[in-house]
C-alpha cells in the first residue's frame, strides 16, 4: 500500500525530499517556518489512517526549511488508536518511498531516569520496542529490507553527535536516553514504571520505536528527539493528564524546534 500512496503523491507533486521530520505533540510550530510548497491531508489518500487524538493533526507539509527540501509529518497514528502495525507505519513508510534520506522523530514522553524533569530534552541514543508488535511481522518485502534487519544503531551516532554539536552552540542542554515503547493508551502505573527503568529505560512514550524500526528496515538514517512532558518514575506528587502533557509539550517545543532548524541548516 506504502508504494501505491508514494506514487499517488508523487502525480500530485515533483519533489525530492531530504528529510522527513515526525512532529508530535506541541511541535506543529515548526511547520511555520517551512516555506510551504504543498500540503496533502491524511483524509485525502486513499487507505490512508487518520489520527483520533486531539492535538494530532493529520497532513504531509511539502516544502523547504533552511532551504533543505523536507516532508514534515504533522500527526501520526498510534497503536492504541486500534490500527494495526502495519498502518501506524505507513505513513512514515510512504516518505521513505519518496526519498529521504533520514527522519527526524519528535514525541512526548514520561521521564524515567531520575535526573530529568518536565521539560528536560533527551535525544534518543537506543529503543526498546519489545513491548509492542513489531511492524515487521508478516510476509518481508525483499524490495525495501531484509528479513532479518540489524538494530545496532537504530539512531546514527553521527546524527547524535552532531544535534549535540547544535545544541552546544544554541546554548541548549539536552540529555541522551533510552525510550521504551508501549501500547498505551494507559499511562503506566508507578511499578511499570519501575520495571520499564530496572530495563535501562530513560524514557517511556506511546509511539516511536515501531516507525524507527520500519525505517531502520528501509535504511533510512534516524534521529530522535524527546521531550519529558512528565516524570512517570517517583510521582507521587501528580496525576498525568493529556492536557497537562500538552502544556509541556507546547513549553519545550520552541528549544526543540531550534534544535532542528540547527540540524537541518547544516544538513547536506
Ligand atoms: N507515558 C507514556 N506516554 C507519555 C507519557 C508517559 O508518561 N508522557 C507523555 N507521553
Amino acid at each position: 500500500m506504502y508504494k501505491k500512496i508514494a506514487k499517488h503523491i508523487k502525480e500530485i507533486i515533483d519533489f525530492a525530499p531530504k528529510l522527513g521530520i515526525v512532529l508530535g505533540s506541541g511541535l506543529s510550530g515548526l511547520s511555520e517556518d517551512v516555506k510551504v510548497i504543498k500540503k496533502i491531508s491524511y483524509s485525502d489518500l486513499p487507505h490512508f489512517p487518520t489520527s483520533t487524538v486531539e492535538g494530532h493533526k493529520g497532513e504531509y507539509i511539502f516544502g523547504t526549511l533552511c532551504d533543505v527540501p523536507v516532508i514534515l509529518m504533522n500527526g501520526r497514528v498510534h497503536y492504541y488508536e486500534g490500527y494495526s502495525m502495519q498502518d501506524v507505519v505507513l505513513p512514515v513508510r510512504v516518505l521513505a518511498m519518496l526519498g529521504v534520506e533520514c527522519v527526524i522523530f519528535t514525541n512526548a514522553a514520561g521521564g524515567l531516569n531520575k535526573g530529568y524533569r518536565p521539560g528536560t530534552i533527551m535525544c534518543i541514543n537506543d529503543q526498546i520496542s519489545s513491548f509492542v508488535p513489531s511492524p515487521l511481522i508478516g510476509k518481508n518485502d525483499d524490495e525495501i529490507g531484509v528479513r532479518f534487519p540489524d538494530m545496532s544503531e537504530v539512531y546514527s551516532k553521527e546524527y547524535i553527535s552532531k544535534l549535540h554539536i547544535i545544541a552546544d552552540k544554541l546554548g541548549i542542554d539536552i540529555a541522551d536516553g533510552t525510550y521504551l515503547q508501549i501500547t498505551g493508551p494507559a499511562y503506566e502505573t508507578p511499578a511499570e514504571s519501575k520495571l520499564y527503568a530496572s530495563f535501562g529505560a530513560d524514557a517511556v512514550g506511546m509511539s516511536t520505536a515501531c516507525e524507527a524500526v520500519a525505517l531502520k528496515h528501509m535504511g533510512v538514517k534516524l534521529l530522535g528527539i524527546s521531550c519529558i512532558t512528565d516524570m512517570a518514575i517517583n510521582n507521587t506528587e501528580f496525576v498525568t493528564t493529556h492536557e497537562e502533557i500538552q502544556k509541556i509539550a507546547n513549553k519545550t517545543g520552541n528549544k526543540i524546534r531550534e534544535l532542528i532548524k540547527g540540524f537541518v541548516a547544516e544538513y547536506r
